[in-house]
């Protein structure tokens, strides 16, 4: 790269010399058979490259092409640099007759089809780049590329074995990326032949086997990606001898066995990932006490034993994810000594059984802490301890404290917290007022405890909120006033969400008596406040919450009649109202709710016409069922004075009818795409 980065160099001050020289002698601008080449290319594609189209002589003034100039011979075409572009078309195996080229960029395109023999025969390509294509085929070509320093085809459509003789007459190869493509079989043991890669991608395939011993022969190895394929076996202690690694990623894999204890001579390790495998046994000596080490991630195995990182010696430490492991308790105090720790998951370790280590409190760049179904006990300690964490924005304690009080101490204080779940933990005590000073909360779920009492009117007043769900408690009294302000900051851009974004979290399952395991950043906008034992009227105020996408009170005892202000929640999308005690008339201004996918106003004391038009033609009539008297033509005919039915249904009507209820499955799909349209615009599915 330096050297070809020197050439382009000399390539741009020769050009402001030489300029006005070889425009007036435009045949010798460039080589004729490389002219050729670009024409053949420019030609074959489905669309003119701008800049392209027209009248053009010569190779050198194309946008994207770079030559070599010399003054006695004509100039070569040494870089192609054409990522996204939007080219079209199949792979143009004439650009392999640049015989010159060192750089070639084709990525981030829509190329498609097969990659011709002579591309890898090219003498001087140093950089090839064809990433994000949709280029096919099998991959069993003879590599004759002496030059090759960065050999990139990810994210393609390639399929089968890799059988390239990799680096046979290419060993100067540094990095090669093959991930994300649908590769099968074992790695070859030819690989060992590269002995200049420092960066190996071979994520995202399916690749199987044991990896072949020649992949520890890489002595120059810096990162080694092999997450989500199926490799299986030990992985050998030989991974010892790459002692250049500074990444290792064998997440999603089927590795078993234990982890080798040779981690000591890889000292410049920062990151290891073997997350999701089926690896068993302690954790390694050398790999809990190493210096260099900043992220270990090995949740979703079976490790036992006790957590036994050394804090002392492992002082860089800041991602430590050890959930859904069998990991002996209890949580070791020493583990307050790492410092740096601002990601820390010991969940669903269900024979940890202990209190929160009130060392706990020293964690102050603690921000993400998840310790679901992880036995916890005594509540009250725990909040005394973590109320230090002043860092702390996520905090995810689901199915701990069985049966304990929720702390009421009022001098709490979680300033920073933006992420609260405890749900499915049986707590009991009412909604504590600690709560209040978590002004900057985004998402509460105390869904599925014991929580009793009144919802305070401050709940309304945690303006940054956006999903709260008090869900499956016993709480009584009304719904506050003050939700007309609930979440009245909350920016639907999202943008400022991103902190949590890529957490999961475990979100019960009402009357399924399960759990749903579901990243924060999928979560629509929700008031749940359902299957509680509340009442009074729906207040009018709710209606303000344009935000809301989700809103659910069935199963309370809400009375009087449904708002017509609840039209002005633009952007709903479900709305269960029902086994409650609503009186009145379904407000026809519901109809304007053009997202509306889910309505339910069952069980309820309803009368009158149910409005037409809109998304109602499209709920079925279970929504409307038990109540006193709804009517329309499907229901039941309106009666009139008379007790006579109001119309006369005749079989056409009905017919016209079973048609208007077609569109449901349409204005379904309506509402999703503009969901997830929503969700692309804002970035809100997107990791940060
Ligand atoms: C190739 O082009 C793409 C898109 O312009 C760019 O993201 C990528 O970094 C380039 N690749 C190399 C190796 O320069
Ligand atoms: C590899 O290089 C050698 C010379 O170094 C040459 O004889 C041989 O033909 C090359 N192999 C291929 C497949 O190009
Ligand atoms: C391969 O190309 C893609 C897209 O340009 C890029 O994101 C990726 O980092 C490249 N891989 C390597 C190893 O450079
Ligand atoms: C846990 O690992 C298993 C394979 O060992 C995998 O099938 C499963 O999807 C993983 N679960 C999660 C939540 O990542
Ligand atoms: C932790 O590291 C220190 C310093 O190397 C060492 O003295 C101590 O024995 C280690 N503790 C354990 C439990 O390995
Ligand atoms: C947050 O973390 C930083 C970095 O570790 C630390 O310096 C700071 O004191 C912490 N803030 C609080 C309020 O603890
Ligand atoms: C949001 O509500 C708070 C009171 O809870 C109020 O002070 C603030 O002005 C409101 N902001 C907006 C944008 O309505
Ligand atoms: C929402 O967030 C965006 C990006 O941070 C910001 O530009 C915009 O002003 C915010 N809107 C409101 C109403 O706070
Ligand atoms: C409604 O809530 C009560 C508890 O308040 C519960 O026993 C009952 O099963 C719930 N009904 C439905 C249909 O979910
Ligand atoms: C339902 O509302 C009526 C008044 O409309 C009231 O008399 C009755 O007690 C309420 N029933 C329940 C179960 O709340
Ligand atoms: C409407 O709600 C009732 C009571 O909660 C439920 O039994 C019924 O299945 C719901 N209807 C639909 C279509 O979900
Ligand atoms: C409905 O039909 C009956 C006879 O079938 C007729 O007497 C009555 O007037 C009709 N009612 C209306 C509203 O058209």
């Amino acid at each position: 790269m330096a050297a070809l980065s020197r050439s382009i160099l000399s390539f741009i001050i020769l050009a402001f010399i030489k300029k006005p020289d070889f425009l007036s002698c435009q045949s010798l601008e460039c080589n004729p058979g490389d002219f050729l080449a670009l024409n053949a290319f420019h030609k074959q594609l489905d669309n003119p490259i701008d800049g392209w189209a027209g009248p053009i002589s010569g190779c050198c003034h194309r946008p994207g092409v770079i030559c070599e100039i010399s003054i006695a011979v004509p100039s070569r075409v040494v870089s192609l640099d054409l990522g996204s572009r939007r080219l079209q078309g199949g792979f143009v195996d004439s650009l392999t007759d640049l015989e010159h080229l060192r750089f070639l960029n084709l990525s981030h395109n829509l190329l498609r089809g097969f990659l011709p023999v002579k591309l890898f025969q090219m003498q001087n390509l140093e950089v090839l780049d064809l990433s994000y294509n949709d280029l096919y085929g099998s991959f069993h070509v003879e590599i004759s590329m002496p030059l090759m320093k960065s050999f990139n085809i990810s994210n393609n459509n390639f399929v089968g074995p890799i059988e390239a003789n990799l680096c046979h007459n290419a060993s100067n190869v540094e990095t090669v990326d093959l991930s994300n493509n649908y590769f099968s079989g074992e790695v070859p043991a030819s690989i060992a032949k590269c002995s200049s890669l420092r960066q190996l991608f071979l994520n995202g395939n399916h690749l199987s086997g044991n990896l072949p011993e020649g992949i520890f022969e890489l002595r120059n190895l810096q990162e080694l990606q092999l997450r989500e394929n199926r490799f299986s076996g030990q992985l050998s202690d030989r991974v010892g001898k790459l002692v250049h690694l500074v990444k290792l990623d064998i997440s999603d894999n089927l590795f078993s066995g234990s982890i080798p204890n040779s981690f000591s001579g890889l000292t410049k390790l920062e990151h290891f990932s073997a997350g999701s495998n089926s690896f068993s046994g302690p954790l390694p000596h050398s790999l809990v006490n190493s210096p260099s080490l900043s992220a270990l991630y090995l949740g979703n195995n079976s490790l036992s034993g006790p957590i036994s990182i050394n804090c002392s010696v492992m002082i860089h430490i800041t991602y430590l994810d050890l959930h859904s492991n069998i990991f002996d308790g209890p949580i070791p105090a020493e583990l307050s000594a790492c410092h740096q720790l601002t990601y820390l998951d010991l969940g669903r370790n269900q024979k940890l059984l202990s209190e929160l280590p009130s060392s706990f409190q020293n964690l102050r760049a603690l921000k993400h802490l998840l310790l679901m179904k992880a036995s916890l006990v005594n509540f009250y300690a725990a909040f005394q301890a973590l109320q230090h964490c002043g860092n702390l924005t996520t905090l995810i304690l689901n199915g701990n404290f069985m049966n304990e009080e929720i702390p009421q101490n009022p001098d709490l204080q979680f300033q920073m917290l933006k992420t609260l779940v405890i749900a499915n933990s049986q707590v009991r005590g009412s909604l504590p007022v600690w709560l209040r000073s978590c002004t900057n909360l985004q998402l509460l779920d105390l869904s599925w405890n014991q929580l009793s009492g009144t919802i305070p009117t401050w709940v309304g007043e945690l303006n940054h909120l956006f999903y709260l769900d008090l869900s499956l408690n016993s709480l009584t009294g009304g719904m506050p006033e003050s939700f007309a302000k609930l979440g009245n900051h909350t920016n639907l851009s999202f943008s400022s969400m991103t902190d949590s974004s890529g957490i999961s979290v475990y979100f019960a399952i009402p009357g399924r008596r399960s759990l749903k395991y579901n990243s924060i950043l999928s979560l629509p906008p929700t008031l749940d406040l359902s299957n509680n034992m509340l009442n009074g009227p729906i207040i009018l105020g709710l209606g303000n919450l344009k935000w809301l996408h989700v809103l659910k009170l069935h199963n309370n005892s809400f009375s009087g009649n449904i708002p017509d202000t609840l039209s002005g929640m633009v952007n709903l999308e479900s709305l269960d109202l029902s086994l409650n005690n609503l009186s009145g008339e379904i407000p026809p201004s519901l109809v304007n709710l053009n997202f509306l996918s889910y309505f339910n106003v069952s069980f309820n004391k309803l009368s009158g016409v149910v409005p037409s038009g809109g998304q109602f033609q499209t709920f079925p009539i279970s929504c409307f069922i038990e109540n006193n008297g709804l009517c329309n033509l499907l229901l039941a005919p309106c009666l009139s004075d008379s007790g006579q039915s109001n119309w006369n249904q005749t079989a056409e009507e009905r017919s016209v009818l079973a048609r208007f209820r077609l569109p449901f499955e349409v204005g379904a799909a309506a509402g999703f795409v503009l969901t997830v349209g929503f969700c692309f615009i804002s970035g809100w599915v997107f990791k940060k």
